[in-house]
């Protein structure tokens, strides 16, 4: 199910939060006056999380889940939005929800998936299990959400280099000024494209990530419509 890509109103988009909602202030910055997207909502699973101060800040409605767990409560909360964004979100989806928005529920994790995922895989984890593995590169990856945790089909990735004096914090810190470049341009382009009906890969365009010391994120769709879903992953 596309929605029409020329639609005459932004797409509305509802971003899910737990915590700090730096991903969250990006969108809301890069889809400010946007005639293809816009933050509809901020569900959060914590009253507490400073995330919706961001929200408020905004003008965005904000709703607080009682019972993240609950398939009727999280899929009320979502309302009519169209596209579905965790942004530092630690809750599992339920299924049911899942189901419903089918290939238009998206999740940023700090790091290159598939490695340096899964249950458990969250905040300095990530890192300091990056940096364990004397991996040279680590990166931002937007993936769909499906039924299993951080496995689904890849949409886009950003690599960042790890260097040998990094700290779990300070590659936390520049892979989270990737992500801020790279998941409100990935909400624009599946947003431009109606959200297509099936999973679709996003690539840089051009043949480099970076041009002088300053991350270059512009995306395209593989010229041969290359879709990676889980039967051909
Ligand atoms: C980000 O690193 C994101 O990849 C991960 O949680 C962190 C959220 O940061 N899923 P913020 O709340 O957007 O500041």
């Amino acid at each position: 199910m596309t929605r029409p890509p020329h639609a005459s109103s932004p797409l509305p988009v509802a971003i899910l939060v737990s915590g700090g909602g730096t991903n969250l202030q990006a969108l809301l910055e890069a889809l400010h006056d946007s005639s293809v997207a816009r933050v509809a909502r901020v569900v959060s699973s914590r009253a507490d999380a400073a995330a919706l101060e961001r929200a408020h800040r905004a003008g965005v409605p904000t709703t607080v889940l009682a019972e993240p767990a609950s398939a009727d409560e999280v899929s009320a909360a979502l309302g009519d939005a169209w596209l579905v964004v965790l942004a530092g979100y630690v809750k599992r989806i339920p299924p049911p929800v899942v189901g419903r928005f089918r290939w238009r529920v998206i999740n940023i994790h700090p790091a290159l998936l598939p490695a340096f995922g899964g249950p458990g895989m969250y905040g300095r984890r990530v890192h300091a299990a990056v940096l364990a593995s004397g991996a040279a590169v680590s990166g931002a990856t937007v993936h769909y959400v499906d039924e299993e945790y951080d496995r689904g089909p890849i949409i886009a990735q950003w690599p960042v280099p790890v260097r040998s004096d990094d700290t779990p914090e300070s590659l936390a810190a520049r892979v989270l000024e990737a992500e801020h470049r790279l998941l409100p341009q990935v909400v624009l382009e599946l947003a431009r494209r109606g959200v297509p009906g099936k999973p679709v890969r996003l690539f840089a365009a051009g043949s480099t990530f970076v041009t002088g010391d300053k991350l270059a994120v512009a995306l395209e769709e593989a010229s041969d419509g290359r879709t990676v879903g889980p039967s051909n992953r």
